[in-house]
């Protein structure tokens, strides 16, 4: 049987954590694995000129804005789970997107909006987080100067990068225009004038600047001046918790709490499942996920949202979507870790660049609910078509988006450490399916077993709702059979539903640090050794 220990001792973390990183630090080891070759590569000669995570974190982050530009950038969000080695300590970074300050006119746009439209509204921009997230942490742990970091993304923007196959894919799919094919160099003149600002003036100078200025102008005024200088990305505490996998080995967890219920998620699922079943055989494999995933969805249906704001009582909400996620494992070489996950939420987010600024603004607000009866939605929107018995009970309107709320998260950046200094930087794309993503994959590697790079590869499960499985990748015939014949008495649909939902992943095992990638979604994996 499975055990989780609520009750984490930071001391304990600590020292295990102090382990684990003199062992990989003896050899200097270093890795990234990130969506994009470009991004990934020029992470690792960060870390090689002396850079941390955090400065190579900068540097990948504004090279992904333009050569993976479905999936993050600057007009976006990040949540992060960051480990000092210098310091012992753990730190959540919150830079998600936030209502600005003008919700209550959802109420105007009410007789147009629903849950398509709502996509491309310019209500739906976010107050992009994306800058002040990578200032707050270069503040706070960076070792290079802002310059040095942004100059590689200006090089690429000036002189280009070579379109990969799955840049051009990813445009056709979304519709978004394109002329370039696989192969070609692709310029971005209007992202280095962006980038020249940044560097001569600040990142925060993308909140009251000439950028400032050109999102109020473009969003209409649905975020203005002031509530861009009002936005600030934070520190949360990190969520911590354990479990102990079924050949009685104890795991430690490190990861971001709300606003993204995607590690609570994991947790409560880690809670309610018996591991040695879940290896037995596919259909235990299954059945064990459905019954521990379904407590913990209901949870986050019930309860999850932005804690800074009013007790959330909500009702579920099954929206289950491919989305514009980007995911960043680092490890370098004084010991530092870093997983984040970046968003614009859709792909291509809001799917128009700043006008002039060469970035896609994100439409996060997405992510609060405009379906009736969801989690997260809109008061006025939601009031005036609520049922009575809604209506009449002031208690539904608490959970509805209010300025500057953050809307809620599957976003699941991880670091997970094990017995014998083994350790796992993980986290993962694709909206709702990220939790099951990075869950499954790391229960692979941690109960199963299994090397890292099978562990991506194999065939996935998610679900919004407990009762539609989806599965991604290739079941046999016989395994389909299988699991249609034994799971045909729980009133299970299981679909096969492609999603490009990638995990990158970074693994320490037996003195050896390896990179892994997810070919779902282009990927890029690299490792390095430094004297
Ligand atoms: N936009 C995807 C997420 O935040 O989970």
């Amino acid at each position: 049987m499975t055990k989780i220990t609520a009750k984490s001792s930071l001391i304990v973390f600590c020292m295990i954590i102090l382990i684990f990183s003199s062992s990989c630090t003896r050899r200097k080891q270093i890795a990234v694995s990130s969506g994009d070759e470009y991004a990934s590569r020029a992470a690792l000669k960060i870390m090689k000129q002396g850079g941390t995570v955090v400065d190579a974190f900068i540097t990948a982050n504004l090279i992904l804005t333009i050569t993976e530009p479905g999936a993050s950038g600057i007009g976006g969000g990040f949540l992060a789970v960051y480990y000092d080695a210098k310091k012992s300590q753990f730190f959540s970074i919150d830079a998600r997107e936030t209502q600005a300050s003008r919700h209550q006119d959802f109420a105007k746009l009410k007789p147009e909006l629903n849950s398509e439209n709502w996509a491309d509204s310019k209500a739906a921009i976010g107050i992009p987080g994306e800058a002040a997230g990578m200032d707050l942490l270069h503040q706070e742990f960076g070792t290079m100067k802002l310059e040095d970091l942004i100059d590689p993304a200006i090089e690429i923007a000036e002189e280009g990068f070579v379109a990969s196959d799955y840049f051009v894919k990813a445009h056709k799919k979304f519709n978004m225009p394109i002329q370039a094919k696989a192969g070609d160099r692709i310029i971005s003149e209007d992202y280095a004038k962006t980038l020249e600002l940044l560097k001569e003036n600040g990142l925060m100078s993308f909140y009251d600047g000439e950028i400032a200025e050109a999102i109020e102008n473009y969003s209409e005024g649905w975020i203005n001046r002031e509530d861009l200088s009002l936005y600030r990305a934070f520190f949360r505490r990190p969520l911590k918790f354990s479990w102990k996998n079924s050949q009685n080995q104890k795991y430690y967890f490190l990861s971001v709490g709300l606003p993204s219920a995607g590690p609570l998620i994991i947790k409560q699922f880690l809670r309610g499942f018996n591991s040695a079943e879940y290896s037995k055989s596919l259909t235990e494999q299954v059945k064990e996920y459905r019954k521990a995933i379904g407590p913990a969805l209901e949870w986050r249906h019930e309860h999850a949202a932005d804690p800074d704001f009013r007790k959330q009582d909500c009702k579920p909400d099954p929206v289950f979507r491919d989305r514009g996620t980007s995911h960043i494992s680092l490890y370098d070489s004084y010991g530092n870790i870093l997983s984040a996950t970046m968003t614009i939420q859709r792909p291509f987010g809001h799917q128009k660049k700043l006008p002039g600024y060469g970035f896609y603004l994100n439409n996060e607000l997405t992510d609060f609910s405009s379906d009736l009866l969801a989690c997260n939605s809109f008061a006025d929107h939601k009031i005036q078509r609520l049922s009575a018995k809604y209506r009449t009970n002031n208690e539904e309107v608490a959970y509805m988006v209010e300025d500057f709320k953050r809307p809620l998260s599957s976003m699941s950046p991880m670091i997970i450490f094990g017995p014998d200094s083994e350790f796992l930087v993980t986290g993962g794309t694709g909206g709702w399916t990220i939790f099951s993503s990075v869950l499954e994959t790391s229960l692979e590697i941690v109960e199963k077993k299994k090397d890292p790079q099978s562990a991506i590869d194999d065939v996935r499960f998610y679900t919004a709702n407990n009762r539609d499985i989806y599965y991604d990748g290739d079941l046999s015939e016989a395994e389909l059979k299988e699991l249609e014949t034994n799971l045909s008495s729980e009133s299970v649909s299981l679909k096969k539903f492609p999603v490009p939902a990638a995990v990158n992943i970074l693994h320490f095992k037996d003195k050896e640090l390896n990179a892994y990638k997810d070919s779902r979604k282009g990927g890029f994996a690299i490792k390095d050794t430094m004297l």
